[in-house]
């Protein structure tokens, strides 16, 4: 008989160890460690093999039709279309940025055709009511009787969630959150690693095994891990985050991996008091509050995967009062200020080294690509030299180390995105491609060479 034994398991990121450990050499986190009994499975004994043929390529059906729509037109994008029978999804984010509350928009909808059953450890059966009353309403904003097919199950128990399926048969299942489900009969608490593990393997055999498309909710901790369920990232077909900043009404849903589909594909949201609309047309939105010709802002063309999408940078810069010049990145990386404040010193000869810089990205986004360096830079000379950004200008480019400009992807979208909407100049890096681009009409694109150029041609009163 193989005999049981002891491991330490980390809560946060799941590393085993042999003995407990304080500090967690994988995640940083202390005192995380568990102990678990572990029962090897008996071997060889009692083991079927179901025998399956392979199969030719060409007698393989695709997958595409079989896909379910979603008639809510970015959610459906950033899977891939629509939903993916047999298939495992798992929806991310911070608490309270609206993940409940998106999927449960998406299962009333879903509702409508096929029968969707939503299994909540959160909230009790009147509460979400209450909420699918609120979100569930005619366009005059009169309320709208529920889908037929739509039933709920307030359960944490994985084996009562399962006979609920069993009951419903359900297309579609949503378990809100895999934090909250556990299995009696395994050790350790709902939330922890092995039992969220285990909890998503069994929702994984049971969407494949009958062809439900099952979406988790998972919670992620302040580390940005998601609570324990980073492990489950490999295990589902299709990881959606949702991002946003809680204050702010925007939140961008994003695929970071689908078996599916793309990944980079992001969809856009308003969190109303009708829960969470679509933004089809998201440049005018983050741009809508811009104060034009005010130092210290500049518009940056990013793209959020396959879209391009224009944002305001703000920058600020104020004499230290005493002590260290701080610096302050809000939805720009913290490294990637510190990098264009370092190059605006040394190359571009600003005397920053005893000023706090500010810099925040409008509208709540997160800006994960350099392709928006330039536009942080002007935002923060801007602010320093006390001279607006040209109003009608766009600036993208990458800024380099020899305070060089660097080329980006998909310049051509994004000069048109920007020419779209009104803009007349687009300052860029020099493009070296030997096929030129084709610029849209009616914006003027200048190439600069060096994040220096680019800032003479940005900044008001530096053309003459
Ligand atoms: P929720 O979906 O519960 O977040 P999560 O499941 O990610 O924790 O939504 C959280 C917030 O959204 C909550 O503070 C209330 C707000 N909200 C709205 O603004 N409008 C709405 O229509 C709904 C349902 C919620
Ligand atoms: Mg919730």
């Amino acid at each position: 008989m193989p005999r049981e034994r002891t491991v330490y398991v980390c809560q946060v990121c799941g590393r085993r160890a042999a003995k407990p450990v304080g500090r967690c050499p994988q995640c940083g986190e202390w005192n995380t460690y568990v102990a678990q009994v572990e029962k090897p499975e008996p071997r060889g004994r009692g083991r079927r093999v179901v025998k399956r043929d392979p199969r030719r390529l060409q007698d393989i059906p695709p997958l595409e039709d079989a896909r379910w729509p979603v008639p809510i037109g970015e959610f459906a994008r950033v899977l891939g279309g629509g939903i993916m029978p047999a298939s495992l999804v798992l929806l991310g984010g911070d608490p309270g940025i609206g993940k409940s509350t998106l999927l449960l928009q998406m299962a009333l909808e879903v509702a409508r055709e096929r029968p969707v059953l939503y299994v909540s450890g959160e909230e009790s059966e009147a509460q979400i009511r209450l909420r699918a009353q609120r979100l569930w309403r005619e366009e005059d904003g009169a309320p709208r009787p529920f889908p037929e097919n739509f039933y709920l199950l307030s359960e944490t128990d994985l084996e009562a969630l399962l006979l609920g399926v069993e009951r419903v048969q359900p297309d579609v299942l949503i378990v809100d959150s895999i934090q909250t489900v556990y299995l009696p009969d395994l050790e350790g608490v709902p939330g922890g690693v092995t039992q969220v593990r285990e909890s998503a393997l069994r929702l994984q055999a049971l969407a494949k095994e009958q062809g439900l498309a099952v979406f988790l909710i998972g919670h992620v901790t302040k580390e940005g891990v998601l609570a324990g369920p980073k492990l489950l990232e490999h295990l589902v077909d299709t990881v959606l985050y949702l991002e946003g900043d809680r204050y702010q009404a925007y939140r961008l849903l994003r695929a970071v991996k689908n078996r599916f589909g793309p990944t980079a594909e992001v969809g856009v949201f308003e969190m109303t008091d009708r829960g969470m609309t679509e933004v089809p047309n998201p440049s005018e939105v983050f741009l809508a509050g811009r104060v034009v010709d005010a130092p210290g802002s500049a518009i940056a063309v990013t793209m959020e995967g396959t879209r391009p999408l224009l944002v305001e940078i703000q920058g600020l810069t104020s004499p230290t009062p005493f002590g260290q010049p701080r610096r302050t990145a809000i939805g720009v990386d913290a490294y990637r200020l510190l990098l264009v404040l370092a190059v605006l010193t040394r190359r571009v000869g600003l005397r920053l080294g005893d000023q706090d810089v500010f810099a925040n990205v409008v509208g709540g986004l997160r800006l994960q690509e350099p392709a928006a360096d330039l536009a942080l830079a002007a935002a923060i000379a801007s602010s320093f030299q006390d001279r607006p950004v040209r109003a009608d200008a766009v600036l993208i480019g990458e800024v380099g180390l020899s305070g060089e400009l660097r080329e980006v992807s998909h310049l051509e979208a994004r000069v048109r995105e920007a020419a779209q909407f009104g803009f007349r100049v687009a300052i860029v890096p020099r493009v070296l491609a030997r096929r030129k681009p084709r610029w849209p009409q009616g914006i003027q694109v200048l190439e600069a060479r060096t994040l220096r150029q680019a800032l003479h041609w940005a900044l008001v009163g530096g053309e003459g």
